[in-house]
């Protein structure tokens, strides 16, 4: 019997820790081509604890006709067609990432997908942006791991427009750059 539970207990415990796994980091490397501009960058994701995963995003080349304010989501899929151009690549990934079936929305709303993080403000051509998103995790349930972050060529509505298209893509447009998220450690 004390066997029994002693057996119990080690396997609950090593199940958390690979569920919930604190410091535990992944990574995407974003490319995308658009007209003549190379978009490039990454993302790096570490998990701070059960909640709380960091999000940074460094991505540069965004031509200075886009922005300054463009969507930016965690897809569903990994990238299935990695050999096309920029635009079927990164449709490749399928539509946001929504397990909860929920409305499109902003990343601060409680109506939102699970991979909704809002939009990435444009300087320069360049996004540098950190935040700390409290749906999205690199552990189950809402793990990301093996999805892919896609940049979008216009500003995200946040699901606040009037068409149909607002609560399911933010009429953010077609994807100009995205990565699959991979482990990092
Ligand atoms: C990307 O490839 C698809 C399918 O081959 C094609 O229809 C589309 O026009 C291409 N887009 C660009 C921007 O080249
Ligand atoms: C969307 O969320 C971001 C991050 O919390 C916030 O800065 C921004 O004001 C929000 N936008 C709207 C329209 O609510
Ligand atoms: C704007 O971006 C370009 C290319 O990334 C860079 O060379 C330049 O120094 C940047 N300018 C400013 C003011 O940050």
């Amino acid at each position: 019997m004390k066997y029994l539970i002693f057996l119990l207990i080690l396997s609950l415990s090593s199940n958390l820790s690979t569920n919930y796994q604190l410091s535990k980091k992944a990574f995407a490397i974003v490319e995308g081509e658009y007209e003549k501009s190379h978009i490039r960058g990454h993302v790096i994701f570490k998990q701070l604890n059960i909640f709380n995963l960091h999000v940074m995003v460094h991505i540069t080349g965004i031509p200075s006709k886009l922005g300054p304010r463009l969507g930016f989501h965690v897809h569903k899929n990994g990238i299935l067609n990695p050999l096309a151009n920029t635009t079927v690549r990164c449709e490749s990934a399928g539509p946001h990432y929504n397990p909860l079936n929920r409305p499109h929305g902003n990343i601060s709303s409680w109506k939102r997908h699970v991979g909704d993080y809002g939009n990435m403000v444009v300087h320069n051509g360049t996004i540098k942006a950190q935040f700390v998103d409290r749906l999205t995790r690199l552990h189950r349930p809402f793990n990301i791991i093996g999805r892919t972050v896609v940049l979008h060529e216009r500003e995200d509505d946040l699901g606040l427009g009037a068409d149909k298209n607002s609560k399911i893509n933010g009429n953010s447009g077609p994807p100009i750059a995205c990565g699959m998220i991979g482990v990092w450690s």
